[in-house]
């Protein structure tokens, strides 16, 4: 099926899942990107080069996963594990037709100007010294509003420091002239920003992606939040695999089953606004915690809702914890609400989650898995035709849930 969509929207939403990882602060991404692009449009850039770095704005940070990584970007000026964010960063958008050229940038969103390799072009070394430079003014900000500290002239002072070193001398005297209008930092409000990207998303069209297109996009999303948990590595991917397969099983039709594989990437996507103390936690959830966990579907749904052209996909990903008792969560749905694309879905996350191995217990066998889902459709849980389905299928089912990365 071709899919008609304006990139501009897809990505400001699900830039929005990236931004999750800071958890109460998720704006980060799109303070960056619109900071850029203030900077880069008074040094006269083209409109398509201030256009593509709102993108790698957004996008900077999709090597980070994990709410401690993110803690350390944010109080740190200079870490020295950032590269290995940006070196994921790099692998992650490289998987995508649509990103794969914003990587080089994303690489270097962590390197000093003086250490830029030769190898790169003028442009290359601007704009991922541009990212570098906003990313720190926005660690810097968060900082100091922390502490309650008078932030400009402090952030200008430290930025003006490094310049010829950390930063380039061209881009420290821009920021320095930009930064001393009050505007520019009231945009970094949630408001304002929010019109600002509003604005610049109605500004884009829409255009045909195939499916293919479409779905290294959401793979490559899945990728950002299995990787927040050593426990739930190719979790995303062996839901949506075996969703699919078994969508396929009961012969719906393509565009349902395309429609259930995006959804079985994308419905964790909440997951990334979960603390990783909370998902690696080796014993039972506290009420709290189970409170937090517990809104991780409703959270994929806020993300998603954003795409039109995605509303039916967001609603799928949003009931993936829901069941047939109407006792599962967020919404409470019963039988008559949760549809067959969705009941699909839940069969097979749970059923993945079983065969992996979790912080509390070692992964079930197929057979242990098969054993649970049937108790689950005993007690009214679970729809039988698909556990049914997944048993006649067991070998099958238990390798496509077991899929990895390529
Ligand atoms: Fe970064
Ligand atoms: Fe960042
Ligand atoms: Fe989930």
């Amino acid at each position: 099926m071709q899919y008609s969509l304006n990139i501009r929207e897809v990505t400001h939403a699900l830039s929005g899942a990236l931004d999750f990882v800071g958890i109460d602060d998720t704006l980060h991404g799109k303070r960056v990107a619109y900071m850029a692009a203030e900077l880069a449009k008074s040094l006269s850039y083209p409109k398509e080069s201030v256009d593509d770095i709102i993108f790698i704005g957004m996008l900077h940070d999709c090597g980070v996963s994990s709410t401690d990584v993110h803690t350390h970007l944010v109080t740190e000026l200079d870490w020295n594990n950032s590269q290995v964010h940006s070196i994921r960063g790099e692998a992650l958008l490289n998987t995508t037709t649509v990103y794969k050229r914003f990587s080089p940038y994303i690489r270097y969103h962590h390197t000093h100007w003086d250490n830029l390799p030769d190898s790169l072009s003028e442009d290359e070394k601007n704009i991922s010294n541009l990212i570098y430079l906003v990313d720190r003014v926005d660690a810097l900000n968060a900082q100091m509003r922390e502490s309650g500290a008078k932030s400009v002239f402090a952030i200008q002072e430290i930025i003006q420091k490094y310049s010829g070193t950390m930063f380039s001398p061209q881009l420290v005297d821009v920021f320095m002239s930009q930064s001393s209008r009050d505007s520019f930092w009231f945009y970094l409000e949630e408001e304002a920003l929010d019109e600002y990207f509003i604005e610049w998303v109605e500004k884009g069209s829409n255009e045909e992606f195939t499916f293919e297109i479409v779905k290294e996009i959401a793979l490559m999303f899945a990728a950002v939040v299995d990787a927040k948990s050593e426990f739930t590595s190719e979790h995303s991917l062996g839901v949506s695999t075996l969703a699919r397969y078994l969508a396929d099983l009961f012969e719906l039709s393509q565009e349902t089953c395309e429609k259930i594989e995006l959804a079985g990437l994308f419905h964790d996507l909440g997951k990334l606004r979960v603390d990783d103390a909370i998902l690696d936690k080796p014993s039972e959830l506290d009420t709290d915690e189970k409170l937090i966990m517990n809104r991780h579907g409703f959270d994929s749904f806020i993300i998603l809702r954003h795409i039109q052209g995605f509303r039916e996909i967001a609603h799928l990903a949003s009931l993936h914890h829901e069941t047939l008792d109407a006792k599962g969560y967020p919404y409470n749905l019963g039988s008559s609400d949760i549809p067959m694309e969705s009941r699909i879905i839940t069969v097979a996350d749970i059923f993945q989650a079983l065969i992996q191995d979790r912080p509390y217990r070692q992964g079930l066998d197929m057979n242990e898995a098969y054993q649970i889902l049937y108790e689950m459709c005993e007690n009214g849980k679970l729809d039988f035709s698909i556990v049914k389905k997944l048993k006649e299928n067991l070998q099958m089912c238990y390798e496509k849930a077991n899929v990895k990365y390529e």
